[in-house]
């Protein structure tokens, strides 16, 4: 993964190893103009830890963007372990602890929460340290898990795009292809299978596939190898970024994007590759805006729960927006929601 420092907007980057175990633990900040950086803590193994920097650092930067189109008086930031595989429960749970007392020294201008790879748990864990951290256990005085939110936002996206495209929000004989079915993934497929969409399901773990069709009425299982060339109507990416490539587009035959993934546009120019193929792309960073918002609306802006519907409703309403801003001046609707970003934001935070 090749990534430039130089095009990289942010505040600053917090870069540690732990000589025991040859973890990174990373915290990048992107920006704090909004308001305090607000982003998860992935735990995951890289090839390089060159390749987990660059992930940080983007995934920050995507978090910026979330929060400013999302209308939230926060910034954007982000923080990876890079693990090596198959580290014990102990050392997993210093490395959390010291990653906790990083955040805690930062002094609320970076609060983390969940991500790929770390749980409820994992948020009790870091709040031992420090309170700069969302989704604790209800036990613990969090809120719990924003995942049911973050699938929420990313069924209002869908019923957007395809009333957008269609004209109906009905999802009854739409067929919707969901890749990866972790947490965020098979809640969304749940809420799919209850308004009568058809449904593909993919995830590399076969057995969890499996355990979720017998589970829905209208679900197959489709093999994570064909993905990218099988027929649907909505291509929901639930897990990795970079999906959609200069490699992956050209075999798409779908006609809209609409996931929860983070970082689904492998380069700069996919999204406009998108719009030449004629495929509505809803960008990541609206569309998966369901969780920060419950996070951030019921842990910091003590938010009613009808408020954090409505707000998560709206998500629909500003991709309408931003298609119609597409439409109107050509660009592609990743460019369109950057310029309400920037709108937020001032022109120097966006990347070009
Ligand atoms: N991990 C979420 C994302 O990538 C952000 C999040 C952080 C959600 C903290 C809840 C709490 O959007």
């Amino acid at each position: 993964m090749s990534f430039e420092l130089d095009a990289w907007r942010g505040e600053n980057v917090l870069v540690n190893r732990d000589l025991r175990t040859g973890a990174w633990s990373m915290i990048a900040l992107h920006s704090t103009r909004l308001g305090p950086a607000v982003g998860g803590t992935r735990m995951k193994s890289y090839a390089t830890a060159d390749d987990a920097l660059a992930d940080c650092m983007r995934l920050a930067e995507g978090m910026t963007y979330k929060t400013a189109v999302a209308g939230l008086p926060a910034g954007g930031g982000k923080a990876v372990l890079a693990v090596p595989p198959g580290l014990s429960a102990d050392a997993r749970a210093r490395l959390l602890l010291d990653h906790g007392r990083r955040v805690a020294d930062l002094g609320g201008r970076f609060v983390t929460g969940p991500d790929m790879g770390t749980g409820e748990t994992d948020m009790d864990l870091l709040g031992t340290v420090t309170g700069h951290v969302f989704c604790r256990s209800l036990a613990n005085g969090g809120a719990g898990t924003a995942s049911p939110w973050t699938a929420a936002g990313v069924l209002a996206a869908i019923e957007a795009t395809i009333q957008y495209e269609i004209g109906s929000r009905r999802l009854d004989g739409m067929t919707v292809l969901v890749q990866g079915i972790g947490e965020v993934g098979a809640r969304l497929a749940r809420l799919l299978s209850t308004r009568g969409a058809r449904l593909l399901l993919s995830d590399i773990d076969q057995r969890a596939v499996d355990r979720l069709i017998s589970e829905l009425p209208g679900a197959t299982a489709l093999d994570p190898g064909r993905v990218y060339a099988t027929e649907c109507d909505v291509y929901s990416p639930c897990a990795v970024g970079a999906t959609l490539s200069q490699a992956t587009i050209p075999q798409l035959r779908c006609r809209m994007v609409v996931g929860a993934a983070n970082n689904q546009l492998a380069g700069a120019d996919d999204a406009e590759r998108l719009r030449r193929q004629g495929i509505r792309y809803a960008p990541d960073f609206v569309a998966n805006a369901g969780g920060i918002i419950r996070a951030v609306g019921s842990e910091t802006l003590h938010w009613s729960d009808d408020e954090i519907d409505a707000r998560i409703a709206a998500i629909g309403t500003t991709l309408l927006d931003i298609y119609e801003r597409s439409d109107a001046s050509g660009a592609s609707t990743a460019a369109a929601a950057l310029r309400i970003a920037e709108e937020r934001l001032g022109a120097d935070a966006v990347a070009a």
